[in-house]
């Protein structure tokens, strides 16, 4: 059995001040929530803040994005020590980082084996875009980006991972994928290139997500697919009853799908 796992990826949204007050209408609630692994991806600049506000909860934190190296001159960087002082994972190889920071498969792998070398837990990021969706190159595509991002690592270090399966189309524009879809390229393409390179048993037992457009009135359609293990949020990470209504259903939904 996979423990679900929905974080909550902010994006460039919320002050140190703002940041409080959501973490206050949220954490108590989600807090409660059990069955269910949660994490919360702020921007840099509150994590130090969120991280003490989290302290006594089983509420994860998680950086969203890092550089590999360890420590020098790397203006405007945040080194790998910095973000496991106060996280437990990082978001790796975000659409929009590949999209308008020039994050590359080759970068992503590198995040991905400092993440481990550092005890964070990677949560990293593929999927096609529209394009590459409707000209029928969805499965190489995906396939592609997972096998880069993997290259080097162990069984044991795969088997710990999360994958986020989020299709470009999907995200921020209120078009979810269909569950059956989703759930089709996560179990076919994701674990099924995974099962190749490191076995069968890596496959089953790494977690993966699905992104794009959730929200409370989809969760379930997602959360009642056999492969798909959890969520990651946008939009719907920065309302508080949004993010906790998603936390919860996924908890109810895993419940009676188990
Ligand atoms: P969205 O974003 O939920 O706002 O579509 C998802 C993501 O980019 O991780």
């Amino acid at each position: 059995m996979r423990t679900p796992i929905i974080a909550g990826n902010w994006k460039m949204h919320k002050t140190v001040a703002e940041a409080f007050t959501l973490v206050e209408e949220m954490r108590e609630e989600l807090a409660q929530i059990q069955g269910v692994e949660k994490v919360l991806c702020p921007p840099f600049t509150a994590l130090y803040y969120i991280s003490g506000l989290l302290q006594g909860t089983d509420i994860g934190l998680g950086a969203q994005n890092m550089y590999w190296e360890e420590k020098g001159a790397f203006t405007g960087e945040i080194s790998p020590q910095m973000v496991r002082e106060l996280c437990q994972y990082v978001i790796v190889g975000h659409s929009e980082r590949r999209k308008y920071f020039g994050e590359t498969d080759e970068t992503v792998n590198r995040k991905v084996k400092t993440a481990f070398e550092h005890g964070l837990t990677p949560i990293i990021c593929v999927g096609e875009n529209l394009e590459q969706n409707e000209g029928g190159l969805t499965e190489e595509w995906v396939s592609g980006q997972v096998a880069a991002a993997l290259d080097g690592l162990t069984g044991n270090q795969v088997k710990t991972l999360i994958i986020a399966y989020e299709p470009i189309w999907a995200i921020g524009t209120g078009k979810p994928a269909t569950g059956p879809g989703a759930n089709a390229i996560i179990g076919k393409v994701v674990r099924g290139t995974v099962a190749s390179l490191f076995g069968d048993q890596v496959a089953q037992a790494m977690r993966v997500q699905y992104g794009g457009s959730v929200k409370p009135d989809n969760i379930v359609e997602f959360m009642s697919q056999p492969e798909i293990d959890g969520a990651l949020v946008g939009g719907a990470s920065i309302v508080a009853d949004q993010f906790v209504a998603i936390t919860q259903r996924t908890a109810e939904t895993k419940a009676s799908h188990g």
